[in-house]
């Protein structure tokens, strides 16, 4: 019993350091690539070894499986590339959930020839676009629809264009979707529209079709009705598994993101009651993020949670803040020590994230909180330093990064260093005065080098600007101005 007890909680350390953001992009694990390597064969031999069926085998049977065999595999290897370059942030179980999809699809189609291709790549294109986006769901179901093993000779090509363009609407609707009830909605629309194009393209042009076949309902193609109820079926599963599937594969959907930027979330509630100028500055950055990702094209649901999350750290000592004093005494003046005062403020970034660990937060959005203060300098504890000892490192005094590795951290944390000065305007300051401040905050970042991993361009830096002031402009007239100490950048 004991020994039981050892091995959940060894599962369980396993399972939650599998969702601690990395601090640098670390590469897949020796026995993942393995495995990753393992399954990509295994689709390749399970795709093409029926060519190997026939009696004698010749040289031109051999060159033919060879063939098949690599155009299958060059397939696999370009679907975790296109996979990796969607999700920068991708790990190994997300990338054998895709394979282990295709696999299963491959295996059905070889030994179940008469189950209906759309219940075999429907179902997967919605789950793959939910978690891992269009681009690669359009890629793997591509790749399912094109490698359909030769043993499968009941499926009409028009059957297969059907099923094609099906899985090709979930998988663009299926990254864009940002509510469950809208899962729902594609889960009834897609097999009708199905349905109909069967009725309209199959039945009209071959009356061999029948309608249903209840009684063999898995192995009806052509049974344009059975199909209906069968993707039906499958479709309202997979959007009931679908939390599973997040949770065991760490999956960042649209509906859990917004689920987890509810506000009544304990931990952000815990962020309101207990750091209550912590939670009004994310407030606050959230806007002019939502704002600058916005118009960059990037992603906002993502940017929107990841800005609520990023300085949860913060909670471990929510007076060292600036933002939470309430003007009297400033706990870093009686500890008299840049040093300690340093190591407070990374603190918030370790603290962050424990905390992301313990609440399962999903690797993207644990990744806003290191990435949000990169390796940025602690400029008022390094001068003060410096005033007692002009030889002290400078490194002491810098975030330990990572720098942004995406475009939405680092808006955020463009929008963390510019919500501090912006918010420390005087009311009657000017357009001008307000995008001088904007652009000298973000011209320091720049030339700290702290975007150089983020892919940012200049003319998204320079919308990135403008909608900072647009957001400044909005909420200026309704902005109350409260004290602001000179050494604002505990932020
Ligand atoms: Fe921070
Ligand atoms: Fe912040």
């Amino acid at each position: 019993m004991q020994n039981l007890t050892w091995l959940l909680k060894k599962i369980n350390i396993l399972w939650v350091r599998g969702q601690l953001p990395s601090r640098l992009p670390t590469p897949f694990q020796k026995i993942d690539n393995l495995i990753i390597f393992l399954i990509c064969i295994l689709i390749s031999i399970i795709s093409s070894f029926k060519l190997l069926d026939f009696k004698p085998l010749n040289p031109e049977i051999v060159f033919s499986w060879s063939v098949t065999f690599l155009e299958i595999l060059f397939c696999c290897i370009s679907l975790i590339y296109i996979s990796k370059k969607e999700n920068p942030t991708i790990n190994a179980r997300q990338i054998i959930l895709i394979l282990g999809l295709l696999l299963i699809a491959q295996g059905i189609k070889l030994n179940f020839s008469t189950f209906s291709p759309l219940s075999i790549i429907v179902p997967p294109a919605l789950i793959i676009s939910q978690g891992m986006g269009t681009l690669t769901a359009l890629t793997w179901v591509s790749i399912a629809c094109i490698n359909w093993p030769g043993s499968v000779n009941l499926v009409s090509n028009n059957l297969l264009l059907i099923t094609f363009i099906s899985a090709c609407i979930v998988s663009i609707l299926g990254g864009k979707i940002r509510g469950r009830a809208q899962l729902l909605q594609i889960s009834i629309l897609v097999p009708f529209g199905a349905l109909i194009s069967q009725w309209i393209i199959l039945f009209a042009n071959d009356k061999n079709y029948r309608y249903y076949n209840i009684p063999n309902l898995l192995i009806s193609p052509g049974d344009i009705f059975s199909d209906f109820i069968l993707l039906a079926i499958l479709m309202l599963v997979t959007i009931l598994i679908m939390p599973i599937l997040e949770s065991i594969f760490g999956l960042l959907t649209k509906a859990r993101l917004l689920e987890l930027a509810d506000q009544e979330k304990p931990l952000l509630r815990k962020l309101s009651v207990e750091a209550p100028g912590t939670f009004e500055h994310t407030l606050l950055i959230c806007g002019l993020a939502e704002e600058a990702t916005r118009m960059i094209g990037g992603d906002v649901d993502l940017i929107r949670t990841g800005a609520l999350y990023h300085d949860i750290g913060k909670l471990h000592a929510p007076n060292w803040f600036i933002e939470n004093q309430t003007g009297s005494t400033n706990p870093h003046d009686k500890l008299d020590n840049p040093i300690l005062s340093a190591e407070i403020l990374q603190d918030h970034v370790d603290k962050g994230l424990n905390l992301a660990r313990k609440y399962r937060l999903p690797k993207p959005l644990a990744s806003f909180i290191p990435e949000h203060q990169g390796t940025l300098k602690m400029g008022y504890f390094l001068h003060k330093a410096k005033e007692k000892n002009s030889a002290v490192s400078e490194s002491i005094f810098r975030y330990k990064g990572p720098i942004p590795q995406s475009k939405e951290t680092a808006i955020l944390m463009l929008a963390d260093g510019c919500e501090a000065a912006l918010r420390a305007m005087k009311i009657d300051a000017t357009d001008h005065e307000a995008i001088t401040t904007i652009s000298k905050i973000i011209k320091s970042r720049e030339n700290d080098g702290q975007l150089s991993e983020s892919n940012l361009s200049k003319a998204e830096i320079f919308l990135i600007k403008k909608s900072f002031l647009n957001v400044w402009k909005r909420i200026r007239h309704r902005r109350i101005q409260y004290p602001t100490s000179k050494n604002n950048t505990f932020s």
